[in-house]
């Protein structure tokens, strides 16, 4: 199981300190939110702060979320910045499978997000391309927002995709996450939580993240046999 502090939660006048106290802390990934005040209503921060918090967390994995309507212009400046995944949303229709491409032949995981509203099936064309699938559990745009739990049967459908067809895709969820809805969507097949507001917000982010990774961890479904 992943566990990914968000660092929109964290504080925005120490972003190189926070992102080596994740580190510290045992997170498995940052995960980074790039909002371009189009896609969501909302700016948030670029390639610059990303590559500058870099360096203060070479160890962690940079998972960086874009929710951004023209993705296909910042796919390289992210990469030189130091992502190792980009996400981006399945709502960008025809745009998709040339970001996907793009961000392969970058040399990157590739990740897609779908929003609350969005039909699951929208991702089936893209689940034998993807390397983890991202599901909204909050409209983007803001942190510390209520959790959806409209969301779970997704997250269900998804992993029964993944199972019946033998894929490998991880499954993120991100927004609302704590303690208790993190149990519900490892119980529903997740297996890579995103947190900013429950875990960047806690004094002692260490204690926060072993809690964390313990309640879903009861939860594995099995991935040891999905070899992920
Ligand atoms: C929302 C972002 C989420 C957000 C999570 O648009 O994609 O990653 O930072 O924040 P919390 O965990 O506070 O809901
Ligand atoms: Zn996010």
């Amino acid at each position: 199981m992943i566990i990914a502090p968000s660092l929109l939660a964290a504080d925005f006048t120490r972003l190189g300190q926070e992102a080596k106290r994740a580190e510290r802390a045992g997170a498995d990934w940052l995960h980074l939110d790039i909002m371009d005040g189009q896609f969501v209503p909302n700016i948030s921060f670029g390639p610059a702060v990303v590559a500058a918090v870099r360096p203060h967390a070479k160890k962690l994995f940079f998972d960086v979320h874009l929710m951004c309507g023209q993705p296909e212009i910042l796919l390289e400046p992210f990469a030189r910045a130091g992502a190792d995944e980009i996400i981006v949303h399945v709502e960008l229709g025809e745009k998709v499978p040339p970001l996907l491409w793009k961000i392969r032949s970058l040399g990157k995981k590739v990740g897609l997000a779908i929003n609350p509203p969005t039909a699951i099936s929208a991702v089936q064309p893209y689940l034998g391309k993807i390397d983890l699938l991202l599901v909204m559990t909050v409209n983007p745009g803001f942190g510390g927002q209520e959790f959806i739990h409209e969301c779970l049967p997704k997250i269900q459908q998804a992993d029964a995709w993944r199972r019946e067809n033998r894929l490998t895709y991880r499954l993120e969820v991100d927004g609302g996450i704590n303690n208790q809805t993190a149990a519900e969507c490892a119980h529903a097949g997740a297996d890579t939580f995103v947190a900013g507001t429950a875990l960047f917000q806690k004094r002692n982010l260490g204690a926060a993240i072993r809690k964390m990774r313990k309640i879903v961890g009861n939860h594995d479904p099995g991935l040891a046999d999905l070899k992920i």
